[in-house]
């Protein structure tokens, strides 16, 4: 199907639908379903994402080697941030030196991400 500019194209959707034509519209019929469900799943993860809570899973997981994250602990402090965010995903999942690397089934990916959001959050108010 040749298209011309994207304003064109919905018209022409438009006065297929008015002259009954859907047959020859199935193909845009399909485009709007994958549409829907690249928004269902985009929304799925950003919601599932921002339903974690950063501090709680900072205070189960790190907290009990970091301590309060601007006094550490057994685990040196963490705050004022001297890592990046990836920096800190990478030694996380890495390790460093006396800290051993933490697989998916301590810590998801997404809990990690809460995690540093969680520890940005802070280093920014000071
Ligand atoms: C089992 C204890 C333990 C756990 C759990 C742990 N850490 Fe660590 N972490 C350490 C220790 C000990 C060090 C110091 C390593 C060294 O330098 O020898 C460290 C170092 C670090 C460093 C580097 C600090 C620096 O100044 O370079 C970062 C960043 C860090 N940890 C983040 C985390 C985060 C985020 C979590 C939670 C997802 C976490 N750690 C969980 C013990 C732990």
């Amino acid at each position: 199907m040749r298209r011309g500019t994207s304003g064109t194209f919905i018209m022409r959707i438009f006065k297929r639908m008015r002259y009954g034509a859907m047959t020859s519209a199935t193909p845009v019929r399909h485009i709007f379903t994958l549409m829907f469900l690249l928004a269902v799943l985009l929304a799925g993860s950003s919601a599932f994402a921002a339903d974690i809570d950063g501090q709680k899973t900072y205070t189960a997981v790190c907290g009990r080697c970091h301590g309060n994250p601007t006094e550490g602990a057994q685990g040196p402090p963490l705050l004022p941030l001297s890592h990046t965010g990836e920096e800190i995903q990478d030694i996380v999942r890495l390790g460093t030196g006396e800290m051993k690397a933490l697989a998916t089934t301590s810590i998801t990916d997404d809990e990690l991400k809460a995690v540093v959001a969680y520890l940005s959050s802070l280093d920014k108010k000071k």
